[in-house]
């Protein structure tokens, strides 16, 4: 079967991009940015972006497209007892991060509903938890499912289907060649709608003043290595995925730089429209800025509602925002989709169609539980241990694999033979020490914060019996993917940079 392809450089790079580009730029950088000293927290994330981001997603392209594979097949090419890392990868993704990620863009969808008639009422944060999620008290408490999330979540799980289903040129390249200039274009209206209102300027100060006294603390450097590995999506096989359907000639280099760049532009653009927004109604209630900006998840679905239903035309703000999420989040859900399948068919030989159909079904029933009262909380946690080990143990392992157990030198030759921006020396050392020894920081980190103290104040049973139990189980069927045998002769082809040796 021949290798499905991009039908041009820049529907791979719409693609690349739609991949960064979710739910995590806009509201999780600009709160990690105003809570790590504005314009202060632009140093260590340029520095995490220049020194781990762009090399690493150069390495990610390079092995997608020098290996010509899906993770799982292109980590076999490099060693082949290291395949079942690629199977992790694209397993904790797909069943794991996706699942949850979209019930956030259902939500969303539903908030872009509400949105028109400000559906929400006087009190958006009693709405979001009472009434909308009808939050349990604890993660044993699963209560029912949400009526509304779950039937957005339908409609979600389809046009994810119907996407990848419809394959790499059809589907995703299509779909992320609509979605992206669209994406931008409505975020610039955001952008200049909010930084016209009233009060924008104090929300933009308290966006952009630095604050340098920040830096000395260490976790504001690990947390923006941390965004910045989550926000390039890697880590989580994609990249190497949408690489392999890469043509022969292709500037790998390029590409990597314009994808990081465009992603982090992005975030930096869309903090713009959150920050003014929130100075609008730090104005409006006559209240301090750091009295209305709120973590996370609050950031979307309480603190912008407010505004919304102060703003005139607000209706219209709130649907056009929340729009963008929903827009955002699928384009970077069918690359988590795309990177299993493609993993599948590598394989296995499975066809595309009945394989896609049967992998939404799972994912949609594997979403369910995070629709019901008890979602959040599951969402919370799970997402705390993928993130936090699944892909920084991913990370260690590829840049391990890549640069010591591997001749590294093919890849760097192959970078530097289709590409126009070289790669030296200094690549090879940032990826054989530099970034695997942020990560494990990162790593030790997060493991010290995890025996000291239960993540989120969670009972230890709930941490062991979802968070560390979804880790063991996805590594498991890693493992078993990994022994099965190869249906393919995929193993068997060579690399690009070595067909002629
Ligand atoms: N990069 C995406 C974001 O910033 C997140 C993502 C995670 C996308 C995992 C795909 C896979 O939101």
């Amino acid at each position: 079967m021949k290798r499905e392809q991009w039908k041009s450089q820049i529907g791979f790079l719409m693609a690349a991009v739609g991949s960064a580009i979710g739910l995590g730029n806009i509201w999780r950088f600009s709160y990690m940015a105003y809570s790590y000293g504005g314009g202060a927290f632009l140093i260590p994330y340029l520095t995490a972006l220049v020194t781990a981001g762009i090399p690493l997603l150069i390495l990610e392209f390079a092995i997608g497209h020098e290996r010509i594979g899906s993770a799982p097949l292109a980590y076999a090419k490099i060693k082949k007892n290291w395949e079942w890392l690629g199977w992790w990868a694209v397993t904790f993704v797909m069943f794991g991060i996706v699942l949850y990620y979209v019930v956030i863009i259902s939500w969303c969808l539903n908030y872009f509903l509400l949105s028109f008639n400000l559906g929400w009422g006087s009190d958006p944060n009693a709405y979001f938890y009472k009434k909308f999620l009808s939050l349990s008290s604890s993660p044993s408490k699963i209560g029912e499912i949400r009526t509304p999330i779950f039937f957005s979540l339908i409609l979600i799980w389809f046009i994810n289907w119907v996407i990848v289903y419809r394959g790499v040129q059809k589907g995703i390249e299509l779909a992320n060649k609509i979605f992206m200039p669209m994406l931008f274009v409505l975020t610039a209206v955001l952008v200049f709608w909010s930084i016209n209102l009233d009060g924008a300027s104090i929300g933009i100060r308290a966006y952009l003043t630095p604050d340098f006294s920040k830096l000395s603390n260490p976790k504001v450097w690990i947390d923006a290595y941390s965004q910045i590995f989550f926000t390039l999506s890697l880590g989580f096989g994609i990249m190497i995925a949408y690489a392999s359907y890469l043509p022969e000639k292709s500037d790998i280099s390029k590409s990597a730089i314009l994808t990081a760049f465009i992603n982090s532009g992005y975030s930096l653009f869309a903090g713009f429209a959150v920050f003014s927004v929130l100075g609008f109604m730090a104005k409006a209630q006559s209240k301090e800025i750091s009295e209305v900006v709120s973590q996370s998840i609050g950031l979307a679905f309480v603190a912008y509602p407010k505004a919304v239903s102060l703003m005139p035309g607000g209706n219209l703000f709130g649907a056009l925002f929340f729009f963008c999420l929903v827009v955002a989040g699928i384009s970077s859900s069918v690359s988590i989709i795309e990177a299993f399948t493609s993993a599948m068919v590598d394989k296995f030989a499975l066809k595309r169609r009945p394989l896609v159909t049967t992998i939404c079904i799972l994912g949609f029933l594997g979403s369910i539980v995070f629709t019901t009262e008890a979602g959040l909380l599951w969402l919370d946690i799970v997402d705390h241990f993928l993130t936090n080990y699944g892909l920084v143990v991913v990370g260690i392992a590829e840049c391990i694999l890549a640069g010591w157990l591997f001749d590294i030198y093919i890849l760097k030759r192959h970078i530097n033979k289709v590409s126009s921006i070289r790669m030296g020396r200094l690549w090879v050392a940032l990826i054989r020490y530099f970034v695997p020894l942020m990560l494990a920081i990162m790593l030790a980190g997060s493991l010290k914060a995890e025996v000291t103290k239960p993540y989120g104040g969670y009972p230890w049973a709930a941490i062991s019996l979802i968070g560390v139990n979804w880790i063991i189980l996805t590594i498991l069927a890693a493992v078993v993917f990994a022994l099965r045998p190869w249906k393919t002769e995929n193993l068997k082809k060579v690399g690009r940079g070595q067909r002629h040796r």
